[in-house]
């Protein structure tokens, strides 16, 4: 595989977007081919078999590009289909967003309590605990499925001094909170946009972006095995599942800015 190729990153919709973000800051030079499966959001609310078959298809989509990695970029993908990805293709660097922010919350905890948000998918799956468990056996881990949350922020309700989702927040939160979490883990690509109003009103927790420790994960990776891109610049391609024009109206909510490319929409499965 070469070095110059693509990394394919891929989620249910548009909120692997923050995961593709965190990685383009930090990997200025790679190619990206961003691929979000819209026909089939969410992810969350489905049964393990038929995400696991969204997944295969996405992956199957990407690897048509030549690519020399691939970014689940969706917890719930991740926590619940990677290893059947692994399985599928066992020549393809597989890379995630469960795993590395299980390392820094297991890192980052002093009283050995974190909780994590979810949707209910990945709550269920219990992904987060076992990665959590193998770093750190002493650690206890509270799952919480949040299925108000994504609709929320996919209409634009994320911003501080917004009672809505401050209520809904605290409404998942608070029982956490009491029972003593000192880190808090963002365990569904939208939550990073939560972040002022959990720090606002959680002052005291870790907070830790699964989108933004993925990227870093990825970075380390990359360096590990010398697959860094070397070629300055990066191109970076968009495509969907359902009509192109829904993501670009909302995909600078994820992105901070406009897409810098047009999104294609292709029909997968
Ligand atoms: N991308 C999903 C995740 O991170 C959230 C949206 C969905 O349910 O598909 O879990």
């Amino acid at each position: 595989m070469d070095k110059n190729s693509y990394i394919g990153v891929f989620d249910s919709g548009v909120g692997g977007l923050t995961v593709a973000k965190g990685i383009m800051d930090r990997l200025p030079n790679e190619n990206i081919i961003y691929f979000g499966d819209t026909a089939h959001v969410p992810y969350g609310t489905r049964s393990k078999r038929q995400i696991t078959r969204y997944v295969l298809d996405d992956v199957a989509f990407l690897r048509q590009y030549d690519i020399k990695a691939v970014v689940i970029a969706c917890n719930t993908a991740d926590s619940t289909a990677r290893e059947k990805v692994e399985e599928t293709y066992p020549d393809l660097p597989v890379f995630g967003v469960v795993h590395p922010a299980s390392e820094q919350a297991a890192r980052a905890t002093k009283n050995n309590k974190i909780g994590v948000i979810a949707t209910k998918a990945t709550a269920n799956s219990q992904a987060y605990d076992k990665a959590i468990a193998e770093i750190n056996p002493e650690a206890t881990v509270i799952d919480v499925g949040c299925p108000l949350l994504v609709p929320l922020v996919e209409n634009g309700r994320f911003k501080k001094g917004d009672l809505i989702p401050e209520t809904v927040v605290r409404e998942y939160l608070d029982p956490l909170v009491a029972q003593g979490i000192d880190t808090l883990i963002l365990g569904c690509t939208h939550y990073p946009l939560l972040t002022a109003i959990i720090a606002e009103a959680y002052p005291q927790l870790t907070i830790i972006s699964s989108s933004d420790a993925a990227a870093r994960a990825l970075r380390e990776g990359l360096q590990k095995t010398d697959m860094l891109s070397d070629t300055p610049g990066g191109d970076h391609k968009y495509f969907v599942s359902d009509d192109a024009a829904l993501v670009e109206g909302i995909a600078h909510y994820f992105m901070g800015k406009e897409l810098d490319g047009k999104v294609e929409q292709i029909s997968v499965g």
